[in-house]
This record gives C-alpha cells, sequence and structure tokens, in this order.
C-alpha cells in the first residue's frame, strides 16, 4: 500500500511497511534528558510545567532536537482531565500522582458534569506553538489516557501495584463506574478532537493498565476495549481522517480482540510480548508500535544492539513504529538513547 503521506510516522499508521522502520520513543521527554532536568527545575510543579506553553513547547521539542526522532509527543499528562474536571490532582516529588479519590456517585457528582475545555487552552496552545516549531517531516502525537486506566487513579488516588481499588468499585458499584466511565469517554473525544484541530497528526489512547482486566473478559470489553473504540467513533464523527494508537499494555487475550476490532490504526505492543511470535497473529496490514524492553536501553552496549537486530527482524516487510515496550526510566544514559536511533536508521 502506498499514500499520500510524506511523513514516515503517517506512512506507518496508513498501513505501509516503511523501511527503516520511524522511531519515537515513549516518555521521551523526561527526566534522563540533562535538559529536561533543568528547566524542570525552574518550572515550578509538574503541573505548572504541563500549563505552560513556552516551557511545555520547549521540553517538547528537547528530544527531537537532540535525537531527530519521527514523531513528537505533546507533553503534558494524562491527569489533566481529571483535574480539569474539577479533581484536585498534585504530583509528589520522587512519588508520583496524588488525588482527591473519587470513590462513588456523591464525589463524581461534584466534578465538571463535561469537559471545560477551557482550563486545557494552555495544553492545545502547546500543541499550535510545537506544530509550528517541528521539522516537516516529523509528525506531532497528541494523547489521553483510556478511561479505565484514568479511572485507576481517580479512585485510588495514586498509583497502585494491581489497581485493586478501581477493580473492586468495579465489581461493587457497577453503576457507579459506568457513569465515571462515561464521563471520560465523553471528556476524551472532546480532548482529543480539540488536539487534532490545534495540529497533533496523530493521538495515542493509553490503556497503561489493560493488564489489571485482562483476566475477566466481561470486565476487560466494558471498561476498557469498549470505552476506547467509542472514544475512537466519537472522535472520527468529528475528523473521519483521525488517526489513533491505542496502547493496551499488560494485555494478552484482551490485545486479540482489540487488533480484531479494528478501530485503531495501530496498536502498541509492550516488552513482554514476544513479537516475533505475536506479529504473525496480528491482521498483517494493522500497524504495530513497540516493544523495546526499557531496560535494555539503560543496560546498552551488545545487550541493546542485540534487542534491537531481533526486533528489527521481526518487524521487517510490516508496517510498524520503532518504539520501547514502556517509558524511558531516569537512570537511562541519553547516549544509548543515540545508539539505538542511529542503529535502526541503519537497518
Ligand atoms: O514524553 C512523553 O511521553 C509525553 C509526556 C507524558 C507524560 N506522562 C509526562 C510525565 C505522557 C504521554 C504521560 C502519560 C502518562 N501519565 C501515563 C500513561 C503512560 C504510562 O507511563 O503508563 C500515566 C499512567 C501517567 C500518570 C503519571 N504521570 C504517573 C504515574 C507519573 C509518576 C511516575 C513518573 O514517571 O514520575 C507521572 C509523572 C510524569 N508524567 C512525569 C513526566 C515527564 C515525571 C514528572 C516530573 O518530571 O517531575
Amino acid at each position: 500500500m502506498t499514500s499520500v503521506e510524506t511523513k514516515p510516522f503517517l506512512r506507518v499508521l496508513a498501513g505501509e511497511p516503511v523501511w527503516p522502520p520511524p522511531i519515537w520513543i515513549m516518555r521521551q521527554a523526561g527526566r534522563y534528558l540533562p535538559e529536561y532536568r533543568e528547566l524542570r527545575a525552574r518550572a515550578g510543579s509538574f503541573l505548572d510545567l504541563c500549563y505552560d506553553p513556552g516551557l511545555a513547547t520547549e521540553v517538547t521539542l528537547q528530544p527531537i532536537r537532540r535525537f531527530g526522532f519521527d514523531a513528537a509527543i505533546l507533553f503534558s499528562d494524562i491527569l489533566v482531565v481529571p483535574h480539569a474536571l474539577g479533581q484536585d490532582v498534585r504530583f509528589v516529588e520522587g512519588e508520583g500522582p496524588r488525588l482527591d479519590p473519587v470513590t462513588g456517585r456523591a464525589e463524581l457528582d461534584r466534578l465538571a458534569p463535561e469537559l471545560p475545555l477551557g482550563r486545557l487552552a494552555p495544553v492545545l496552545e502547546t500543541v499550535r506553538r510545537v506544530k509550528a516549531a517541528l521539522p516537516p517531516a516529523t509528525a506531532l502525537l497528541g494523547f489521553c489516557g483510556a478511561p479505565w486506566t484514568v479511572a485507576t487513579y481517580m479512585i485510588a488516588g495514586r498509583g497502585t501495584p494491581d489497581q485493586a481499588p478501581a477493580v473492586r468499585a468495579a465489581r461493587s458499584d457497577p453503576e457507579f463506574m459506568s457513569l465515571l466511565i462515561a464521563r471520560l469517554i465523553a471528556s476524551s473525544i472532546t480532548y482529543l478532537a480539540a488536539q487534532i484541530e490545534a495540529g497533533a497528526d496523530a493521538v495515542q489512547i493509553f490503556e497503561s493498565h489493560a493488564g489489571a482486566l485482562d483476566s475477566d473478559p466481561v470486565l476487560f470489553r466494558a471498561l476498557s476495549l469498549d470505552p476506547m473504540r467509542r472514544i475512537a467513533e466519537g472522535v472520527r464523527a468529528r475528523h473521519p481522517a483521525a488517526r489513533i494508537i491505542v496502547f493496551p499494555r499488560g494485555a494478552r487475550a484482551g490485545l486479540a480482540e482489540v487488533a480484531r476490532a479494528r478501530f485503531a490504526n495501530a496498536i502498541g505492543l509492550d516488552q513482554d510480548l514476544d513479537l516475533a511470535a505475536t506479529l504473525p497473529r496480528l491482521p498483517s496490514n494493522l500497524a504495530t508500535q513497540g516493544n523495546l524492553d526499557p531496560m535494555l536501553l539503560i543496560e546498552g552496549g551488545p545487550a541493546l544492539d542485540r534487542g534491537i537486530d531481533q526486533a528489527l527482524k521481526a518487524v521487517r516487510g510490516r508496517p510498524h513504529v520503532f518504539n520501547l515496550g514502556h517509558g524511558i526510566t531516569p537512570p537511562t544514559p541519553p547516549d544509548n538513547v543515540a545508539r539505538l536511533v542511529e542503529r535502526v536508521r541503519a537497518a
């Protein structure tokens, strides 16, 4: 298949096998970069940084300048949506997000019934500024969290090892859960459509905690698959050509279902999946993204080279975006990222 796209990343999302595969990495703007840490120290809180279009634009562009990735991802966070809905959200240094938990109807009713998009105006301004500053071959990726993943933080008030508080709520108070998910579906459609209007070339839906639902197919469909599909349909009702990536991290039975449902242009694969075994079971024209182990990027050297070469061999001939299987972590030496990009480009 050939397409009119000139950006390699978008050609892959259109189903075209591009060689060498385009590359970006999840959390590419972040604490492993000295220039990020320097700016972050001046910005005040993490949310202040997300809501400052000048600084957020600069941070989004830092990894593009340093490594020349094929896509820039908007610098923001999935938790700006609950924050805009009125939930108290803060990020505690060295610990992660803290929210005032929403555990039932009463607390949900205190949040905004619809996404007050004006509160996210600075994020949309960042999209516009990044778009204007990017090289023509570099794509701009917007994103949101999938409703289930965002709900796990809204309910527990923080990250939890197995998302137990949200799984419990789904079983003990299904009416509350379905109202919360419905609010997040509608908010995500509004938010992603606005990102596309501001200039995002594609959007990614992060279902980071899909794994917590994978053993219960009924819950997985109701709380993960179906909400993501409805977001894709809602965004396409406003922007028929919208390009959408879903990343159901940790999903196994669920991964096959998401792939079969075909509502996304591409599916993200986490690092625990064996590419050589997984790819032949996916539709050959469905684009994939992933899945190098972020630990290899810390390790570097021959182990990293072997991991890269193995992934390249497995994806040859398929529409694939080279990426990690989850976000890059702070201890990663930036030189290893440069080595990764160089090796993929030399494929
Ligand atoms: O470079 C990029 O990928 C773009 C920016 C981005 C951030 N968060 C910035 C960030 C993106 C796409 C996200 C998504 C996100 N946020 C997810 C889904 C992807 C995933 O990692 O599973 C989730 C679950 C969150 C929620 C969140 N934000 C957590 C759990 C944490 C704490 C853990 C951590 O890494 O610190 C954050 C904070 C966060 N989001 C940071 C960054 C750069 C670090 C905060 C800092 O710099 O002080």
